[in-house]
């Protein structure tokens, strides 16, 4: 990890970035969007090697990072269709990061975070390949400091976040920290049982507005915050900062 600017910590190269994970090899696939053409190198076939090697048996997380799932795909679409020339942009839990790529790739100026090291090295080594200027930074939604540093965003993006209980708390705590006014939080889901529960939650501080994608199972919730009131009922961060 050669260098720092900002606080954010930028990544070397692929090579041995899935290694620390378990992953091995690496596969290549190309996205088409609005904006034009994505290249992505990738762990090869990750979920097979997540189920055939049981990863997550110890209780940590297996490298979910390492697959472009649905909801990104179908998220960078909706970013590559938006116009976000010289917009701010975050995104949380990026994994191969391919929204933030959408967002570049039209022009806005992107953070792409998430808490795995394998997530942003892959993500630094795309923007690369893509000719595109992407910063990445480590950041865990219950320690996100990185993101809130930057706040207020124009836009946040996530995509298949909701899919444990576990850690939500944190993401609900730190979303409505991070837009303000016309700023806006897409996230997209693939029907994950705890997605219904966690955009209820979000409609105490935001307007959630949701929208089908060209994916049957993958929705698209679009929050915009709520006018600040005397009572603004933003929750304590889950690390007890506020
Ligand atoms: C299912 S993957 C989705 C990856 C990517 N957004 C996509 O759609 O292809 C979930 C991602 O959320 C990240 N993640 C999960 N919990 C997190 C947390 N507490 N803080 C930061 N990132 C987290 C994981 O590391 C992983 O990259």
């Amino acid at each position: 990890m050669p260098s720092a600017a900002r606080g954010f910590t930028l990544y070397g190269d692929v090579p041995g970035a899935a290694a620390p994970s378990g992953l091995v090899g690496v596969s290549h696939s190309a996205v088409d969007l609005p904006t034009g053409r994505i290249e992505l190198v990738h762990p090869r076939d990750a979920l097979e090697q997540i189920y055939e090697q049981n990863f997550g048996w110890g209780g940590t997380e297996p490298p979910y990072w390492a697959q472009p799932w649905p909801s990104g795909i179908e998220l960078a679409d909706a970013v590559a269709r938006a116009d976000l020339s010289g917009a701010r942009v975050l995104e949380l839990g990026c994994g191969l990061a391919l929204p933030s790529l959408a967002a570049a790739q039209g022009g806005a100026r992107v953070l792409a975070t998430d808490r795995a090291p394998g997530a942003l090295a892959f993500a630094a080594h795309n923007a690369r390949r893509n000719g595109l200027r992407l910063e990445v930074a480590q950041c865990d939604w219950s320690d996100p400091w990185s993101a809130i540093a930057g706040a207020p965003w124009d836009l946040v993006l996530a995509a298949d976040v909701l899919y444990l209980h576990d850690g939500l708390d944190a993401l609900d705590a730190l979303l409505p920290r991070l837009v303000l006014g016309s700023g806006e939080v897409w996230l997209s889901d693939q029907g994950r049982p705890p997605a219904r529960d966690f955009l209820a939650r979000c409609e105490r501080w935001s307007t959630v507005s949701t929208t089908g994608t060209d994916h049957p199972e993958v929705s698209l919730h679009r929050l915009r915050r709520h006018a600040v009131t005397t009572c603004d009922p933003v929750p304590a961060l889950v690390n007890g900062r506020s």
